[in-house]
């Protein structure tokens, strides 16, 4: 039988693991499979510019404790690729470098975003296999997806470290941390942080609740408060103003409705980033404290990921290259329950794995007196 090709990249945010599963799937096609591996640079931008190099055990040796991604990323989309200057579907060249490379098999290491781009290229008739990636957390079908425990980890130190300052100063301290518009990072290293107050986006929060928690415990004698705001966290007036404006694009009659409805819904979407100072303002004025803002950021994905995510891409990687194997094509490697399961792409593509408010997670922070911001 032919030695087959694979080709490998790694797009949208990076994460912490993205090695280890790079090292994983091609440790397993080169060394238990003989394949050819071929790793495309920047994510789609680089399969679509056709600039690859062929990965080596030499090159995989070495990287499964190293942060970031060795082929570099992108967040490209592969049906509205800026190319000089204006946005090409560039699914047509990607098939033909594709052909013209040979492959077999195209292994898409990636988050939600990069789940619909491989979900693009399957449907045009590449063989496609995604491994979930992602700090996030919030690919559906999926336990856990890389760099989720390296970022808890690094959320959780920060939410602790942030304690004793609080404390110090008898100050409000709100750590913002990243999410996007799930609530698993916030949520997890608020539990795990020990902080007063967790507002993500699955819950709206009403300020005046913050308050009140905060003049509580002000009463008792704790004069400060530490508070995990997610990055997509909303207060209740601003999401039934977004709930209203998905409605319209879910209701819209026509095409160009539904292209300014869903203008709105992205408008008001970017002007939800970053409302920690504007939460910060409304908590000093309604508690008389002073407030401080830390936004942890970029450092929750830097830098070497832990034994966690360092086990689980290893697992998805040499899962990745099994499923070659036996010739399953258009499917996500999930993380379920003791082991790995393959998942139709059409069941990850596009979706988004929220927390549910019935969640364990939810149930405990409450129990132990977190207040949620309802
Ligand atoms: O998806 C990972 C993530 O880190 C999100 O938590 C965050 O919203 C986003 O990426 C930030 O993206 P960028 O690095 O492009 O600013």
């Amino acid at each position: 039988m032919a030695k087959k090709r694979i080709g490998i990249l790694t797009a949208g945010g990076d994460a912490p693991g993205l090695n280890a599963a790079i090292r994983g799937f091609g440790k397993a096609a080169i060394g238990k499979y003989g394949w050819t591996l071929l790793g495309f640079r920047d994510g789609m931008r680089g399969l679509a510019e056709n600039r690859y190099v062929e990965l080596d055990r030499s090159i995989l040796s070495g990287i499964l404790t190293t942060g970031g991604t060795m082929l570099g990323t992108s967040r490209d989309k592969v049906h509205r690729m800026m190319v000089d200057g204006e946005r090409r579907d560039m699914i047509p060249t990607i098939v033909e470098n594709y052909e013209e490379a040979k492959l077999d098999a195209l292994v898409c290491l990636g988050g939600g975003g990069t789940a619909k781009n491989a979900h693009r290229l399957a449907e045009a008739g590449l063989n496609v296999v995604h491994l979930p990636k992602t700090i996030d957390n919030d690919i559906l079908h999926t336990d856990s997806s890389f760099g989720f425990s390296t970022a808890l980890e690094i959320a959780t130190e920060a939410v602790d470290r942030l304690h004793s300052t609080a404390h110090s100063h008898h100050r409000i301290i709100i750590v913002e941390l990243m999410g996007h518009r799930a609530g698993w990072l916030a949520l997890g290293a608020g539990i795990a942080g020990g902080a007063d107050v967790i507002l993500i986006p699955e819950i709206p929060y009403h300020v005046e609740s913050v308050i009140d928690m905060i003049k509580r415990r002000q009463a008792r004698g704790s004069t400060f408060s530490v508070v995990a705001v997610a990055e997509g966290a909303m207060p209740i007036e601003e999401a039934q103003q977004l709930e209203y404006a998905r409605s319209l694009v879910k209701d819209a009659s026509s095409p160009e409705a539904k292209a300014i409805a869903k203008k709105s819904v992205k408008e008001i979407e970017n002007a939800h980033r970053g409302t920690s100072l504007a939460l910060a303002e409304k908590l000093e004025a309604g508690t008389g404290l002073e407030a401080r803002v830390t936004i942890l950021g970029h450092v929750q994905r830097g830098g070497t990921p832990n034994g966690a995510d360092r086990l689980l891409a290893t697992r998805l990687g040499v899962a990745g290259a099994d499923a070659i194997h036996d010739g399953h094509f258009h499917v996500t490697v999930a993380d379920r329950g003791e082991g790995t399961e393959l998942v139709d792409l059409d069941e990850t593509a596009g979706k988004v794995k929220y927390v549910p408010t019935d969640h364990e997670w939810i149930r405990a922070a409450r129990d132990v007196g977190t207040a949620m911001g309802d």
